[in-house]
Formats: structure tokens, sequence, C-alpha cells
């Protein structure tokens, strides 16, 4: 999977779909072979289809290939991410269903730290799925990772106050994110962060917990490898793992293995925790509250706004996240 199915510079007329959430991609593979032109989705903020052109490729993930794109009526830039499916039939439909699954919940957020979604093309001809974002045009924290090296406290702590702003937004909708890593957390020039790439998501229905493992090993928590249940404490403990990542350079674990299967033995086995890195004893106190092996001690994003490091941070630089005088035990 992952290379483009049109080409740079190329216009494309944009073939909105809806996704109804009873089709299942049997119906839409396979039962409606006129798919391709029949208009069931717009739900772009503009209210009107896009016609953009493709351009440079930006970045590429597990999953697809994100390229620039023009909007040809207003000139505005986009991201567009663009996914092909299989050519068996059978994974194609699997690939389909998860992506529609993406595409719903990416459809109902609305927050400054959120990914905006405008416009989704399905091309069943091509087989491939054309996802219309924002462009967010510092790239991802991985990027600038790579490009400046490991971030000062301040840094740290400016993205850290928004990726729980977002994730409180997101905890609220009962929306667990699941793949929580550098790589698919965006940075405008302004030094907004957005939360990316709900690829592996899952709206959890009434706590409901999946017990399916998605993600990337190096953020995971014990529970999700353990294959105990994944809920919205397993974000947190990517957080926790996340400022590691941002106040070492490197994923947690890494200076041990680079192995997939070692990470995996070293987060299953009792009592381990990843390395803490130099850090204030505020943010290391963030930190080990978030890397909790117990799901259930861990604090929620709520309760972290109210930590005195975050809370602080926040109100240094008059973003008013949270109220000063309640800590709520977490400070
Ligand atoms: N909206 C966007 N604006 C700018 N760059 C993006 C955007 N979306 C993704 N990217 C870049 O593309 C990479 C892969 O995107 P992602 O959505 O994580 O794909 P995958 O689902 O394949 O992992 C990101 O790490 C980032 O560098
Ligand atoms: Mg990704």
């Amino acid at each position: 999977m992952g290379s483009s199915c049109c080409k740079t510079g190329e216009i494309r007329p944009s073939m909105s779909l809806q996704l109804e959430r009873s089709n299942s991609p049997k119906n839409l593979l396979n039962n409606k072979p006129d798919v391709t032109t029949e208009k069931i989705m717009d739900h772009s903020p503009m209210q009107r289809t896009i016609m953009w052109r493709q351009g440079n490729l930006i970045g590429e993930g597990v999953y697809g290939k994100v390229f620039q794109a023009m909007d040809q009526d207003t000139g505005e830039l986009l991201a567009v991410k663009i996914i092909k499916l299989s050519n068996n039939s059978e994974t194609a439909e699997k690939q389909f269903y998860l992506l529609s699954q993406e595409i719903e919940l990416l459809k109902s957020l609305r927050h400054i730290n959120i990914i905006k979604y405008y416009q989704t093309d399905i091309s069943m001809d091509s087989k491939c799925v054309n996802i219309l974002l924002e462009y967010v045009t510092g790239g991802s924290l991985r990027d600038l990772l790579m490009k400046y090296g490991r971030f000062s406290e301040n840094i740290i702590k400016n993205y850290v106050v928004q990726m729980v702003k977002g994730l409180v937004y997101l905890h609220s909708k009962n929306i667990v994110h699941r793949d929580l890593k550098s790589a698919n957390i965006l940075v405008t020039e302004d030094a907004v962060i957005k939360l990316s790439d709900f690829g592996c998501s899952r709206k959890m229905e009434n706590g409901d917990v999946s017990m399916s493992i998605k993600g990337s090993p190096y953020w995971m928590a014990p529970e999700v490898v353990l294959q105990e249940g994944h809920g919205s404490p397993s974000d947190i403990w990517s957080l926790g793992c996340l400022i590691i990542e941002m106040a070492s350079g490197k994923p947690p674990w890494s200076e041990i293995s680079n192995k997939a299967s070692d990470i995996i033995k070293l987060i299953s086995m009792p009592g381990r925790v990843p390395r803490i890195p130099e850090l204030s004893d505020d943010l290391k106190d963030v930190v080990k509250k978030c890397l909790n092996r117990d799901p259930s001690l861990r604090p929620t994003a709520k309760q972290l706004l109210l930590h005195k490091c975050i809370a602080n941070y926040s109100m240094s630089t008059s973003h008013s996240y949270v109220s000063k005088n309640s800590t709520n035990g977490w400070a």
C-alpha cells in the first residue's frame, strides 16, 4: 500500500462520498458498481465540493502518502492523504471499512488542537481514497525533532498543554486516539498543536473497552500490549512517552532496543517503566503520573490540565485553560 493513484498537478474532480454508518464495505464495493459517480458526502465547512490539484509529497505514514494540494476555487493550500486500497477485493473491503471509521470520526470533530477535515473522495476505479485535510505548515513533531533535536522544557510545556487540551476534547466525546506518537502530531508555524491521524482511533461507546492491539509499540501502554483493554488512560500513557521523546529526541525504550518484539516484551514486564530523561521536578512528576502501570491510577486529561506544571505554564502564557485555585489532587 502507499503509492499515489493520481499524478501530481492533475486537477481532481471531487467525488465526495458520504459513508453511511449502515453501509458495509461489501455494499459499497460490490453491490454498487456506479459508486464512483454517486455524490454521497459533502460536509466541507464551505458547503461546496472542493476541486483540488495535487502538489508535492509532504509526508508518508503507515497507511498512506500525504501531498500538498491547492483548492482550485480559492487558492487555499490543503493536505491530501491518499490511500491506495489493495487490488484484492477482500482486503480492499477491510481497508475501506477501516477508513470509513476514520472518516466518521473526523467528520464530527471541531477543536483547535484537532486536525480539520474537509472532504473525502473515493475513486473506486483506481481503488484509492483521498482525504482532504487542513494543511499544517510545520509538519509533524517527529519532523521537528529530526530537524532541531530535542526540545527545551518551555517548548515541551507549550506542546503538552495543547495536546492535553485536545485529549480533553477527544475523551469527552468518548474517542480514544490509540496511536499518539510524534509522527501523528502536527504543528503549525505558530506552534499550534494538531492531533492527527485517527486511523487507529475507535469511538468508544459507553465505556466499552476495545480489546484489540493497534498503534506503535514504543508509545503503547502495558494494558494495550497485554491485551487487557484500551481506554482513554492508554492515551495518557502515550502522552508520557511523548514527553520523554520530546525531551530526549528519541522514543522511550529506544536506548534498550529498536526491535518491536523486544519493546513489546519490555512493556509487558511487571513493574517496568521507561527511563525518564533529565527534566524539572514538575514535568518529571507529570511523566511519572502518566506512566503509572495501573491505568486506573493515571490522571485523566482533565486532571492533567490542573497539574501545577501545566496550569502554571498556561497562566504564565495567558492561555486560560484552567482555573487558578483548583488542583484536584494532581498538583
Ligand atoms: N494535514 C497535514 N499537513 C501537513 N503534513 C501532514 C498532514 N497530515 C499528515 N502529514 C504528514 O504526513 C505524515 C503521515 O501522515 P499520517 O496521517 O500519520 O499517515 P498514516 O496514517 O499513513 O500514518 C505525517 O507524519 C506528517 O509528516
Ligand atoms: Mg500516522
